[in-house]
């Protein structure tokens, strides 16, 4: 048994979204994804994606793009992305009503894997701009996007807390957190989301949403006190499947 992530699927076959321009890395990406995932994870296994899984707008929309989700092996258990518009929070449990069985959408909720609570959102980042020298320091940054950003934070930060105090209460003592955002800034400087992550002793952080080589560096990969941070989007992993515990 193993838990797997993959991040920022970005299907579009019923949207007219060919994701071909955004470097040979997207190039059938479907395909690729398809493929390995079908060597790597078994029926027994789970695997995790961290949102941005379809261009569709409206639920009618993506249906392909879930149905193509559902076909992969393993238990699916999706996180909602910047761009799964199709995906209100206030219809997370009609959808998983819907896809009892067949996906599970967390959202104020928890999944289980073994004695784990997997738990997450979507979470926020504050992404600039910022304003560097020539050097690349960083001299300054916009305010009042800043200001924005805190109550997208705070607005998140109840989400995750309530997936955690619900694992919590089930009487769940080990952790793994998913966000779709990065959990820091691009100075990595710790956030709610580290703190909440080390609070209740996650011992991994995952997520995804940083595309192209020069936005892959955005926030913590590796250790960091404690707790290991990876990056899962597709196009930083060639849409291999990441794995996070066996
Ligand atoms: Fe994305
Ligand atoms: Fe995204």
């Amino acid at each position: 048994m193993a838990l797997y992530a993959l991040g920022d699927l970005h299907l579009s076959f019923q949207a007219d979204k060919p994701m071909d321009g955004f470097g040979l890395v997207w190039k059938n990406h479907e395909k690729k994804i398809e493929q390995y995932v079908c060597e790597t994870v078994r029926p027994e296994d789970t695997l995790v994606l961290t949102g941005d899984h379809s261009w569709g707008r409206k639920l009618e929309q993506c249906r392909e793009d879930l149905a193509f989700i559902e076909r992969l092996p393993g238990q699916k258990i999706l996180l909602r992305g910047n761009h799964d518009m199709f995906w209100d929070v206030k219809k997370t449990a009609r959808l998983n009503e819907e896809y009892a069985g067949r996906l599970f959408f967390l959202q104020n909720n928890f999944a289980v894997y073994g004695e784990y609570a997997l738990v997450g959102t979507k979470g926020y980042t504050f992404e600039g701009p910022f304003y560097l020298d020539r050097r690349g320091r960083i001299l300054g940054w916009d305010q009042e996007k800043e200001n924005q950003a805190k109550k997208l934070v705070e607005r998140e930060m109840e989400r995750l807390e309530k997936s955690f105090r619900q694992a919590r209460e089930a009487g769940f003592r080990k952790f793994i957190m998913f966000l779709h955002y990065p959990p820091t800034n691009i100075l990595e400087e710790d956030s709610p989301f580290t703190k909440l992550a080390e609070e209740y002793g996650a011992e991994a952080v995952v997520y995804s949403h940083c595309h192209g080589e020069s936005r892959f560096g955005d926030s913590i990969r590796g250790n960091h006190h404690g707790i290991r941070y990876l990056l899962v989007s597709g196009d930083y992993v060639d849409f291999r499947p990441v794995l996070v515990l066996r």
